[in-house]
């Protein structure tokens, strides 16, 4: 059988979930993607510290044996940041590999160049953990929902910043002392500074709209306020009324234009986002045939964000092995015995 050798960029948060959650599968690739797999190389900075998570043997810090070998045709990115991100993504598309990456630092502004580039050299450019963590929202906005006019995405689409707002409320527990407990759970940015301030989320929301409104929304069209000047008081004051605070992105496709903007605001505690806890997201979508649907689920942290970085890899696997008609898993409909329910 077929074996496709895969390179992950990072070993974080990220990084290592993806490396685990390949490892768990492994042995299922063959049923679900038609191929057997192998991690073959992993980039890091710090290679004393990358040996606690993966053999030492994978690890290296020269890009070079990676992008001069020509038997992996899948990398994965998950090192985050501009740079040197942006240039490796760049020569991976345009040697032919495919790439996935969960960096939308990189996506919101240099979306469209990537996916231009994946285009011109037949590669797959998927992201699905840019946005939300776990929780499937890019698949489902530029496929399922392809059919639709959608006029509104909005919601909880920082973990990091829910988490704060969840123990501020629900804990009284001090704003920097919630952000260390986010950070310590790996929910926060290299720099916090970027979900603090609401940067993480414009992100995301530029992302989402440029896919939802077939567009190009960049990071600098988004306005965006965070929330390191809301304090105790603002929440006690926000209860008095009856309401939570969160910070929401949010997306409209008008007649006048797109509006995206990240800010605080108040929703009242009997309103579904006021039940996002902790490091959980939530996104609304309105289409004009589908009407209403939301998505909820974990916006952060190892596992489920490897879930959807894995679930891009495996997509890629299945179109590689089977072609399009494949991407929904040929291994669908094998026989495994049924249980039987009742008498
Ligand atoms: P971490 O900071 O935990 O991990 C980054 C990893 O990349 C480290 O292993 C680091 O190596 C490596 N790295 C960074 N720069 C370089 C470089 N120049 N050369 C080689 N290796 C490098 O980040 P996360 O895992 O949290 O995030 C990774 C990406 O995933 C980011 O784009 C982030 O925005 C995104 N993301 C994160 C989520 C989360 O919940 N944490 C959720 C969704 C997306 P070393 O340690 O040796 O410096
Ligand atoms: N720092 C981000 C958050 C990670 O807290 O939502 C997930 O994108």
């Amino acid at each position: 059988m077929k074996k496709i050798r895969i390179a992950i960029l990072g070993l974080g948060t990220v990084g290592g979930g993806v490396y685990r959650l390949l490892e768990m599968r492994k042995a299922e690739m063959p049923k679900r993607a038609g191929v057997e797999i192998e991690v073959a190389k992993i980039l890091v900075r710090n290679i004393e510290k990358a040996a606690k998570k993966a053999d030492r043997s994978l690890l290296t810090n020269d890009w070079q044996e990676i992008i001069g070998d020509d038997s992996i045709s899948v990398i994965i990115e998950v090192m985050g940041g501009m740079e040197p991100a942006g240039t490796y993504i760049m020569e991976a598309l345009k040697a032919g590999r495919h790439v996935v990456s969960a960096n939308k630092d990189l996506i919101a502004v240099r979306g469209r160049e990537l996916l231009m580039t994946a285009k011109e050299n037949h590669c797959d450019f998927l992201f699905e953990a840019s946005v939300a963590g776990g929780i499937p929202i890019l698949r489902p906005l530029k496929q399922c929902l392809a059919g639709n006019e959608i006029s509104d995405v909005m919601g909880i689409v920082n973990g990091t910043t829910n988490f704060i707002l969840t123990k501020m409320t629900d804990e009284n527990m001090e704003f920097d002392e919630a952000l260390a407990v986010a950070t310590e759970l790996g929910y926060a940015e290299a720099d916090p500074t970027a979900d603090v301030e609401g940067y993480d989320a414009a992100r995301k929301v530029a992302i989402m709209a440029s896919i939802a409104f077939h567009s190009r929304v960049t990071f600098n069209d988004v306005y965006t306020e965070g929330i390191s000047r809301i304090s105790a008081k603002d929440i006690k004051y926000a209860r008095e009324l009856g309401c939570d605070i969160k910070l929401l992105g949010v997306a409209k496709n008008t007649p006048d234009g797109i509006e995206a903007r990240v800010h605080p605001m108040l929703i009242p505690c009997s309103h579904p986002l006021a039940s996002v806890k902790d490091a959980f997201n939530a996104v609304f979508v309105h289409g004009d045939a589908v009407d209403d649907a939301m998505f909820y689920g974990r916006g952060a942290g190892e596992m489920p964000t490897a879930s959807a970085v894995v679930g891009d890899v495996i997509d890629i696997l299945r179109n590689m092995e089977w072609g399009s008609s494949g991407r929904i898993g040929c291994s669908c409909y094998r026989d495994l015995p049924i249980k039987e329910i009742g008498d």
